[in-house]
């Protein structure tokens, strides 16, 4: 059967930094208490003009920039986001027609964090069916926009930023490289712990629902942070037991950027070593579906992710969504 490959990268984050002394002057916290409960010391927040689609679209051209393709040649576009431009059209179609993908097609999808991890394994089976030669999968939040700058208890969390896979055919030169195996599963007990209230067909958008702040994400969040320990380490154990690897066999495990102690839990109830474990999130906070590709870029660019090697995309998130795929990384 035909293989799929990660042939290339882009990630963009907003210029401007919220600094954890930033959010001291907003609201009643500090520096050691985000950095001991979280492990964030900044993060990036877009500018009041750019949405979406926009960080999208630029972490869209720099990937294919590093492929050195154009647009043109893309057959389908996902994004994977929380924080669509709008409610309709999608952020996909935005994003079409912002980098010119001429006779693409695609669409959104909704999986909260766990949003890049579900958009690669659509993407590679587009891919390994045979009918799709490229495919865009995008990851990208602006979380800032839904972010209650009043609640200490979420407010520090979050940031904006985006990334980009490129996902082909692997060929005979690719030596193997590629796709190995996803692992999903949804949970929608779990859907009161972290929601945006607002905004949707249940309790659409009216003088009362902006006075009550319910267009903003609320979350109960040592309820979500027990649930993504487990299941973080539950989902990539039983992946690699399905695959017949040790963890030991994994060159890199690239978690969702939540929460530095749940990803140290995961990982430490996974057995895997720390160094083999990326943890980004000092300088982006919770990017939402962007963690991902920024994470990888990060692991690329320190060494610690080279062609050949195995890597574990791991995600817990709203819903609760989970899952986590295992590829040969082929660039
Ligand atoms: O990506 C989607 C999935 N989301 C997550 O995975 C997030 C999961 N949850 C978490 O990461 C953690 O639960 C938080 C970081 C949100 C909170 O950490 P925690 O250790 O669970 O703290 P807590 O909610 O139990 O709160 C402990 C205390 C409380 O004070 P009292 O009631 O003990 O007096 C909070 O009011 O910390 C207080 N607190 C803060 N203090 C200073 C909560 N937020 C802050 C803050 N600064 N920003």
């Amino acid at each position: 059967m035909l293989n799929a490959k990660i042939s290339a990268l882009g990630c963009y984050t907003p210029p401007r930094v919220l600094t954890n002394q930033d959010l001291e002057k907003l609201v009643d916290t500090n520096d050691q208490w985000i950095m001991e409960r979280t492990g964030i010391r900044e993060r990036h927040i877009a500018a009041p003009e750019m949405a979406t689609s926009d960080m999208a679209i630029e972490a869209a051209r720099c990937a294919l920039a590093q492929r050195g393709i154009d647009a043109t040649e893309i057959n389908a576009i996902i994004v994977c986001t929380v924080t669509p431009d709008h409610m309709f059209p999608s952020t996909a179609c935005l994003v079409q027609n912002g980098i010119g993908a001429k006779g693409a097609w695609g669409f959104d999808l909704i999986a909260a964090c766990s949003g890049f991890v579900y958009g690669l394994t659509v993407g590679a089976n587009l891919v390994m069916a045979g009918t799709h030669k490229k495919v865009l999968v995008i990851g990208a939040d602006t979380m800032s926009r839904i972010i209650d700058y009043t609640d200490r208890a979420t407010c520090v969390l979050f940031g904006d930023g985006a990334g980009a896979m490129l996902i082909e055919p692997a060929g005979e030169e690719d030596g193997g490289n590629g796709f190995i195996d996803f692992m999903g599963e949804i949970d929608g007990s779990g859907g009161n712990f972290l929601k945006m209230p607002a905004g949707g067909s249940r309790q659409p958008a009216s003088h009362e629902t902006v006075d009550q702040r319910l267009h903003y994400v609320h979350q109960e969040g040592s309820q979500v942070f027990k649930y993504a320990s487990r299941k973080m380490h539950e989902v990539c154990r039983d992946l690699l037991q399905r695959n017949h690897l040790k963890v030991e066999d994994v060159g890199i495990m690239i978690p969702h950027q939540a929460n530095k102690r749940i990803i140290m839990a995961a990982g430490e109830r996974l057995g895997i070593a720390p160094e083999r474990v990326m943890i980004n999130i000092e300088r982006y906070g919770n990017t939402t579906a962007g963690t991902l590709p920024l994470a990888t870029r990060d692991a690329i660019s320190e060494g610690r992710l080279k062609r050949g090697d195995i890597v574990l995309f791991a995600a817990v998130g709203a819903g609760y969504t989970v899952g986590a795929s295992l590829w040969r990384w082929a660039f």
